[in-house]
């Protein structure tokens, strides 16, 4: 969901990865933690080791913990590496990348983390631990711990363990413990890839990204049905007003934060408060609360296609006009519905959406407009705000949609017999030669787009936003003129907007 600018721009970012062992030399890839085996190996040569990695600039810690993400090895023999890492009761071992030494002396030789292959890897071999009748499910090792590898459709076989990690990743957000929200949502994703509902704790052995947490979860609705730590959060005052708070448009978790902190507890305590003032998104939030929460449907996205581009052909006939979002991947009904724009001629698309605003005005559908004028500046790529918002020109809508023009009819709350509705719309214009990544980047998931930019930093030492690829090492931007391209130079195989739904 978009929220106001304003409410986006505190989101605390990450601290950069500590140096945690790794003395005073400068680190250069901190997203990569390494951990070398002694076994094997030897103290004085791990010693020589670390410190010519150290010297490179890598991090190398001394322990083995949760906060390593790959694991170096002289000792081939799978069976017994993998049995003393199973003894380290490591809660991240399925996400960390367990090498072998080839990989180590690669990195160093080329100074920089190479990417993982097949060949790196120490493969797991060992046999299922006693009590476990049933061995792992052929799928489960071979699923990648990026949503940017999985193929994950709308069809979600496992919802009932996905909804209650949602709401454990919501409370966490709510109490700013950002790592642990990720960690739920990266289970819960890998649990919606899945291409069959998890009947038995054991089919999750060997899925990636499912940490201990999260297991007993799953556990617990496999054997109750629910799970009492996601009851007792929905039954939570705070929880429950910070949810309410945070369904407004233009509300996000620190002005629902604040408004609880004052003691408002309902919409109407924070209307009446005198203390509390709206902003204009926040206003049209709460004009059109019952319209906007309502979820749109496929129709209407449709109906509302069919009006954009309309008014895109009367002012720019060969402007494209592309949707985007949660509808291009073949969901059945979303928040908002999401456009994106753009003109052969470089720069015309600045203005076109002020155009389109314009013409709506005119039309008497639009209900509410909040236009952000473009601030990308090719000078100033690489951006290094990634997760952040894009520069391109966008505005966020609210119209007017009349029922006759829905084929399907509007998606209103029974009883309610007016004839319109008001819908959410997201329009985004980025210049023709940005065009795809601002495609692969509108098109989502959060998750998806989460985890092409980490697979991208982690595996390929590149950047990628809405705006750009960028190659670290190299030094050098990639171009592309389709999501494809993009694809290709990160040498991922291509997935369709309907696998994107992590
Ligand atoms: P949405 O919030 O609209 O999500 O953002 P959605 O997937 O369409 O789902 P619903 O049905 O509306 O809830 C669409 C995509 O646009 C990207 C996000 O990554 C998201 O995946 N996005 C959104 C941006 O890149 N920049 C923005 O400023 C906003
Ligand atoms: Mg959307």
């Amino acid at each position: 969901m978009l929220r106001a600018p304003a409410v986006l721009g505190v989101r605390k970012r990450p601290r950069p990865a500590e140096a945690g062992g790794a003395g005073r030399q400068e680190v250069k890839f901190g997203d990569v933690r390494l951990y070398l085996v002694e076994r094997k190996m030897g103290l004085s040569r791990r010693s020589f080791l670390t410190r010519l990695a150290r010297s490179k600039g890598f991090i190398v810690d001394e322990a083995l913990s949760d906060t390593v993400t790959h694991v170096v090895s002289e000792d081939r023999e799978a069976s017994s590496l993998w049995t003393w890492l199973r003894q380290r009761a490591l809660k991240d071992l399925p996400g960390m990348h367990v090498l072998d030494i080839s990989w180590f002396t690669d990195s160093m030789r080329e100074g920089r983390p190479v990417a993982v292959e097949t060949r790196h890897l120490i493969q797991d071999t060992l046999p299922t631990p006693p009590g476990c009748s049933t061995p792992p499910p052929a799928p489960a090792s071979s699923i990648s711990q990026y949503a940017c590898q999985r193929r994950t459709t709308t069809e979600n076989r496992n919802r009932i363990f996905t909804d209650a990690l949602e709401v454990l990743a919501e409370s966490c957000e709510f109490n700013e413990m950002e790592g642990r929200c990720l960690a739920f949502r990266r289970a819960a994703s890998v649990l919606k890839s899945l291409p069959a509902a998890v009947q038995r704790l054991e089919a999750t052995r060997g899925l990636p990204c499912l940490g201990e947490h999260t297991r007993a979860v799953i556990e617990e609705i496999l054997q109750c049905g629910h799970s009492f730590e996601v009851r007792k959060i929905l039954s939570d005052e705070r929880y429950q007003t910070l949810k309410l708070f945070t369904s407004v448009f233009g509300v996000g978790p620190k002005t629902a934060e604040k408004w609880y902190r004052r003691g408002l507890r309902s919409f109407s305590d924070v209307l009446a408060e005198p203390g509390v003032r709206l902003n204009r998104m926040q206003q049209s939030g709460f004009l059109h609360y019952g319209d906007i929460s309502r979820a749109v449907s496929k129709a209407e996205a449709r109906a509302l296609g069919n009006i954009i581009d309309e008014a895109v052909r009367a002012i720019t006939p060969d402007a494209q006009l592309a949707l985007t979002g949660g509808f291009r991947r073949g969901k059945e009904f979303g928040h908002d519905v999401d456009f994106i724009v753009t003109t052969p001629e470089q720069g015309r698309e600045e203005t076109i959406l002020p155009q389109i605003i314009q013409r709506m005005k005119k039309q008497g559908i639009l209900l509410y407009s909040d236009y952000q004028a473009s601030t990308f500046d090719v000078s100033k790529l690489p951006s290094h705000r990634f997760e952040a918002m894009d520069h391109f020109a966008k505005c966020f809508l609210i119209l007017r949609l009349e029922g006759n023009q829905v084929d399907a009819g509007l998606n209103n709350a029974e009883g309610d017999s007016r004839s319109w509705r008001a819908v959410r719309v997201d329009l985004v214009a980025p210049p023709m030669d940005r065009y795809a990544f601002a495609l692969l980047g509108w098109t989502g998931s959060r998750q998806f787009e989460r985890d092409l930019r980490r697979f991208a930093r982690m595996e390929r030492q590149m950047l990628l936003d809405n705006h750009a690829l960028y190659h670290k090492t190299k030094k050098e931007f990639l171009a592309a003129t389709t999501e494809k391209d993009i694809f290709a130079h990160l040498g991922l195989e291509y997935m369709e907007p309907w696998q994107r739904n992590a």
